[in-house]
């Protein structure tokens, strides 16, 4: 009795929640620079999405180059001196496929690494060390010594202990490499991540860089984390990197060469979600509110507020500016990349709504567990969107669930779905847990090229004795 009292509150509540949590329209496929064929297939460029999983199968990312490329112009942008805004390193963890470091690297974009992997694939792929920043808390020796070896451009010391390793490193091989101090700002990530500005632990590392005697004080370093997004948040934290140059000039004498503000901007079309739109999602199916992308500072706003405000400073105190870096992840690839996955089979009946069950889930596309990501279905972008699923991938584990919400047109086994902005942390954070890693393509201008081949049961077991 109780609980069937239970269940109609619950349905008349759900009904409610589900009409002012309505699905958004704003984040249509022009928002992506895509279009809609006259038989409502989703298209980039005049290519039919559908036809590229036909051709390289299912689950499959999609790296837009086209997208990729006004994304690297737009950090890239000059100024009326006809002179670049900043310079940019990609964080290569946000999206670590050759194909797509290659591609930014010859659009001028150079290498931000966290690993002795990294560092040896970005020198692999070409970039030459003056064009490498070091950065993370997990330095290996070897890759200290590799790093201070080579001369790479910067090396950004993560905590105090590190400094007495790099210096002996220098010491024993005759260098004098160019060292920053990781800084963390009273709005971001700290943890295991630099050394505070308030407490003054940033300025004791950093002095200590200078007192070694072997390391150039060279830069300060920052990465907020999170997602940025006003430009109230850049100029707080911008503000605090500016007042700690000024201590170090102060007190240290030392006129830093290298301001390094980390990543951090946002991907307009992607947020967190709130613990309540969650809770709303899996007890009412309600709809996620969809980012509004204005609210989001585009690239070249961010890029701006942040160059304005560094230049303006050292204009007032007629001092030299210092080299400006910037280390996106998401800001620079998160939108230029899908993935498209198919609907295996569908589980309707009760409790509704049904379940779709697809051949990718949390394996393939973590952050979606966190982050709002837009979803379109590829085939039948012209029918209305009247139906909620629930979205599940294949892993068997009940935590794989893609949306509890998702409202779509009606699905057949065989559909294929295509999750937006998949272009940061979605192909590192990706386990081959039962199922092989998809094929990775790029399509540009029309032209599709295979950029990582899907991943074979062989490949799988590669590494095993399987006597
Ligand atoms: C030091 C550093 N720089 C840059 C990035 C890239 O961050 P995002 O993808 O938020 O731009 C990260 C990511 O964690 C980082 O730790």
């Amino acid at each position: 009795m109780l609980r069937e009292a239970k269940q109609l509150v619950k349905r008349a509540l759900g009904g409610i929640v589900r009409n002012v949590r309505a699905p958004g329209d704003v984040l249509t496929p022009a928002h992506w620079g895509m279009t809609v064929t006259s038989q409502g297939h989703l298209a980039f460029e005049g290519v039919d999405l559908a036809s590229l999983r036909e051709a390289w199968g299912s689950p499959l990312h999609v790296v837009l180059a086209e997208r990729l490329r006004q994304n690297v112009s737009e950090f890239l942008a000059v100024n009326e001196h006809g002179r670049t805004r900043g310079e940019v390193y990609y964080s290569y963890k946000s999206n670590p496929v050759p194909g797509v470091l290659r591609f930014v690297h010859d659009l001028g974009i150079g290498a931000e690494v966290i690993s002795e992997y990294e560092l040896w694939l970005a020198l692999k792929l070409g970039m030459p060390p003056d064009r490498i920043v070091f950065n993370g808390p997990a330095k290996s020796d070897a890759a200290v010594r590799d790093a201070v070896a080579r001369d790479i451009l910067l090396l950004n010391v993560n905590h105090r202990e590190e400094i007495a390793v790099v210096a002996s490193v220098a010491r024993e091989l005759g260098k004098r490499p160019r060292i920053g101090v990781r800084a963390a700002t009273s709005s971001g990530w700290m943890g295991q991540f630099g050394h505070s500005i308030s407490t003054g632990d940033a300025f004791a590392a950093l002095k200590e860089v200078h007192e070694s005697g072997v390391l150039e004080l060279t830069a300060i370093h920052t990465h907020v984390g999170g997602m940025v997004r006003t430009k109230h948040q850049v100029q707080g934290y911008v503000g605090e990197i500016l007042a700690l140059a000024d201590r170090v000039r102060n007190e240290l004498g030392v006129e830093l060469a290298i301001l390094d503000f980390g990543g951090s901007l946002a991907t307009p079309s992607v947020t967190g979600i709130s613990n309540l739109d969650r809770k709303l999602a899996t007890a009412f199916q309600a709809a996620l509110p969809e980012p509004v992308p204005e609210a989001t500072l585009s690239i070249r706003e961010y890029v701006r507020c942040v160059v304005e405000q560094v230049e303006a400073h050292y204009a007032t105190k007629a001092r030299p500016c210092p080299r400006i870096f910037f280390e996106p992840g998401r800001a620079l690839t998160g939108n230029t990349q899908l993935l498209i996955t198919s609907v295996l089979s569908l589980k309707v009946g009760e409790p509704k709504p049904g379940w779709a069950i697809l051949d990718a889930g949390i394996n393939l596309a973590e952050s979606v567990r966190s982050e709002f990501h837009q979803l379109f279905p590829v085939t039948r972008m012209h029918e209305p969107r009247s139906h909620r699923y629930r979205l599940a991938g294949p892993i068997c584990s009940p935590g794989d669930v893609l949306s509890w919400s998702a409202c779509l047109p009606a699905l057949a086994a065989g559909d294929a779905l295509a999750i937006m902005d998949a272009g940061a942390y979605f192909v590192p954070f990706a386990t081959s847990f039962s199922f092989p890693q998809p094929a990775i393509v790029m399509l540009d201008r029309a032209d599709v090229r295979l950029l990582r081949r899907a991943e074979r049961f062989e490949d799988m077991v590669a590494f095993d004795e399987m006597g």
